[in-house]
């Protein structure tokens, strides 16, 4: 058992990581500015109202509560829901407020959340990969501050890894669109459409290249990271996704409608297999996502012309398309879209 201190743990994320860390068996030390409701804070784990950004907060709490690992989420979390300036200056500076901190106090196991935004799809400017599947290796290419803020929390944990050799072990993790376990009952996701409603209409999740992953197999994710993270080499990054795509038919045949000029990269998108590919976090961590929209929709989703998915998706797809304030991604207005994770 390990004391873990998770930041923004009230959050989207936040719950299932305190919720999963807990029923690991871990105690978990949860701070957010917003609490958990008592009723909904898992036995196991005890919470801090605090503002990370308050000068020496994040220091004064990491020493009292002394965990054995820090895992920071607290952020400005949607591209575009602030001003740019201010979700670039609040997400930097919480990254740098509490992984310094947390290597002040000689925690010795740092982990900090990305974004695959990092990657630069959804640019106005146009967006194509190398290749698909991405991974990794793909080169960051970010277009907004959210996604700029991404690339510097990585390569803050990535700055402190040199300095200090592996006496204190970081990393950084890039989750897809977190659905958690209420959205699969029909709670809405983060962009304010049901999972159903995404699947329905493939306009709404091709922004997020069709990317998810259940916030329950984020949590199992970062417990096998923090007991695997000594043997592994420090500040690494790692992409952690469903292992298929969120959506009814190959993103062979999506991609071409959706992204301009990605026809012939997709030769190995076929079947249910993802963008994102999730084999670095496979082959040095041994996780594997045990969730999918195949195993947690009930009823399942039968596909996009079935009158009972359309009911239970409450509008047509035309209809949704038209209430959907994104475009295809490649071809987004800057600014006039919170793009998702
Ligand atoms: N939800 C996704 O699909 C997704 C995808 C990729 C990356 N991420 C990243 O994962 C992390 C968690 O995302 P989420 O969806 O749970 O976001 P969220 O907005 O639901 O939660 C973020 C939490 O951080 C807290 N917070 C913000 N500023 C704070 C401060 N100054 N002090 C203390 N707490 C503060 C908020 O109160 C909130 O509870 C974020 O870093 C986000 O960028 C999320």
């Amino acid at each position: 058992m390990s004391r873990i201190f998770v930041t923004g743990g009230s959050g989207r994320l936040g719950r299932s990581v305190v919720a999963g860390l807990a029923e690991a068996g871990h105690k978990v030390i949860s701070v957010d500015r917003d609490a958990i409701p008592a009723e909904h804070l898992p036995a196991g784990a005890e919470q801090y109202a605090a503002d990370l950004l308050a000068p020496g907060e994040a220091e004064r709490l990491i020493r009292e509560t002394a965990p054995d690992a820090v895992i920071h989420l607290a952020a400005i979390a949607v591209p575009f829901s602030a001003p740019e300036d201010v979700i670039f200056s609040t997400n930097t500076r919480l990254a740098f407020a509490v992984v310094s901190a947390a290597t002040e106090a000689g925690v010795p196991k740092i982990v900090t959340a990305s974004s695959p935004t990092a990657l630069g799809y959804g640019s106005p400017a146009g967006w194509l990969p190398p290749s698909f599947p991405l991974d990794e290796t793909t080169p960051p290419k970010p277009w907004n501050a959210y996604a700029l803020s991404k690339v510097i929390a990585e390569q803050t944990v990535q700055m402190f890894a040199s300095a200090q050799g592996n006496k204190i072990k970081y990393a950084a993790f890039r989750p897809c669109y977190v659905i958690s376990p209420e959205e699969w009952e029909g709670a809405l996701t983060q962009q304010g459409h049901t999972v159903r409603e995404r699947l329905q209409d493939p306009a709404l999740s091709a922004p997020a290249l069709f990317n998810y992953v259940d916030a329950r197999d984020v949590a199992d994710f970062l417990d096998v990271l923090l007991e695997k993270m000594d043997s592994i080499p420090n500040g690494e990054v790692f992409f952690v996704g469903a292992k298929d795509a969120l959506a009814a038919a190959p993103l062979a045949e999506l991609f071409p409608q959706f992204l301009p000029g990605s026809g012939p990269l997709t030769a190995r998108l076929t079947g249910t297999s993802p963008a994102f590919s999730i084999n670095k976090a496979r082959e040095l961590l041994g996780w594997e996502p045990k969730r999918s929209w195949r195993t947690e929709l009930t009823p399942p989703f039968e596909g996009p012309d079935t009158a009972a998915d359309q009911a239970a998706g409450n509008t047509a797809p035309s209809e949704q398309a038209a209430l959907n304030d994104e475009t295809h991604a490649g071809l987004v207005p800057a600014g006039a879209t919170k793009e998702t994770p």
